[in-house]
Order: structure tokens, then sequence, then C-alpha cells
């Protein structure tokens, strides 16, 4: 079996690094017990599907100065919804958006699901997003894996064939390194892929599990994923 993630080191180093991102908890809340609201936090993963966390910043702001609430988003009209997206592409994401929220008002009482089991029934909502959510909001010990993960973990187990190949053994090599701090570790792993392993440069000095790396050992990381032969 492939070796874990050394989650530890991982969670340190986000306890020290983290982006300070709209939709997350600061470390001094996180360490009262607040947790992250489920409506921020779907909201922001639908947004990030299509668009950079540069560009969804922005986005997002406006989103929740007018509707604050899962409530206030289900009541607006769909109309609105379309005009405040415009910019964002994809308008399927959008409906998908506002037909979620009433789903959430008329189908769960206003509460998101508490797991990713249940997330998935929600409209636009699919393994990648419940298994965010579910991580981020309530700790479910779960993989949460992207296209930026999918790197990240290529590079760190060098995948010697392409990631398409190799889906659930990086699954379940991500799903043996989950910690009980699960959404930490999920948003710890996105910020590692989007600042320190990107994609066409990894700062491996500065990368907490640079230790258990076998591409940094071995030459250059940006080598991994290995591209499919068409
Ligand atoms: N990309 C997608 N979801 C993200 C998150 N929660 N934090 C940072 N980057 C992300």
């Amino acid at each position: 079996d492939p070796a874990p993630i050394d989650a530890p080191a991982v969670l340190a180093w986000y306890d020290r690094h983290a982006r300070d991102l709209p939709w997350r908890v600061a470390p001094g809340d996180r360490a009262r017990g607040i947790r992250p609201d489920p409506y921020r936090v779907w909201l922001s993963e639908v947004m990030l599907q299509q668009t950079t966390v540069a560009a969804v910043r922005s986005y997002f702001l406006r989103f929740t100065g007018l509707w604050p609430t899962v409530f206030d988003l289900a009541s607006a009209p769909l109309d609105s919804v379309l005009k405040e997206w415009a910019g964002l592409g994809y308008y399927a994401r959008a409906r998908n958006l506002h037909a979620c929220a009433q789903a959430v008002l008329n189908e769960h009482g206003g509460e998101f699901p508490q797991t990713s089991v249940g997330l998935q029934t929600l409209p636009g909502v699919g393994a990648y997003t419940s298994a965010a959510i579910a991580a981020i909001c309530f700790d479910e010990q779960t993989a949460v894996l992207d296209g930026n993960l999918d790197r990240v973990l290529a590079r760190y187990y060098a995948l010697p064939v392409p990631v398409r190949e190799a889906k659930e053994e990086l699954r379940a090599a991500l799903q043996a390194s989950v910690p009980s701090r699960a959404g930490d570790f999920a948003q710890a792993m996105m910020d590692l892929g989007a600042t320190i392993c990107a994609p066409r440069t990894a700062v491996c000095m500065l990368c907490p599990i640079q230790p258990g790396c076998v591409a940094t050992k071995t030459g250059d990381p940006t080598l991994y994923p290995i591209k499919p032969v068409k």
C-alpha cells in the first residue's frame, strides 16, 4: 500500500499559511468552535467549479451580500440570480444553484443535509461538491479529490501512469490519510495544490509533505502527472 500523507504536517502548515478566503472560518474562530456555514461553503464550491479563487471572491461577496442565507437565495427571482451570475459562465449551474436553494428550503427544512450521501441528493451537487461540504462543515472523514489534488498525489507517489488509470488508487491513498480535522485537511490540500504544488511550478522547499514525496526525490515533480497518450 502507498504511504499515507503526513496529515499532522499538512495541518500544522495550514494553521500558519491558510489562505484568507471569505467562506472560511478564521483560525482564531475555529479554535473557539465556530463552524463554517454550509450555505457559504456550498455557494463557494459551486462557483469554484469553473472559476479561479481570485475571480470567485468578488462574486461570492456580492451574492452573500444580496442573499446572506439559503432562505434569501431561494426566495430571490431566478432572473436576478442569473443576472448576478453573469460572467461566471455556464448558466445551467446558476439554475441548479437556485433549484438547490429551494430544495434545501422545501425538502430539508432550510438546513443542508450533514452527510455527503445526503448532500448528493441536492440539484447540482455531485461527488466532489458533496464531499467538500461534508468534510469542511461537518468533518466527515471523506477524501475530497479534485483535479488539483490529482496533481499533488500523482507527484507525491510519482505515479507511473496517467491519473485516469489510477483514480481509485489515488482516492484510496487520500482516504487513508484523512485525519479527524477532515475539513481543514481538505482545504489545506487545496491550498497546497494552488500555492506550492502548482501546475507549472513546485516549490518543494516550502512543502510540508516534501519528506514523503517521491517525485521531489527522483527529479522534477512537474513531470507528473504523466500525460495520457491520446
Ligand atoms: N477550490 C475549491 N474549493 C476550494 C476551497 N474550499 N478552498 C480553496 N480552494 C478551493
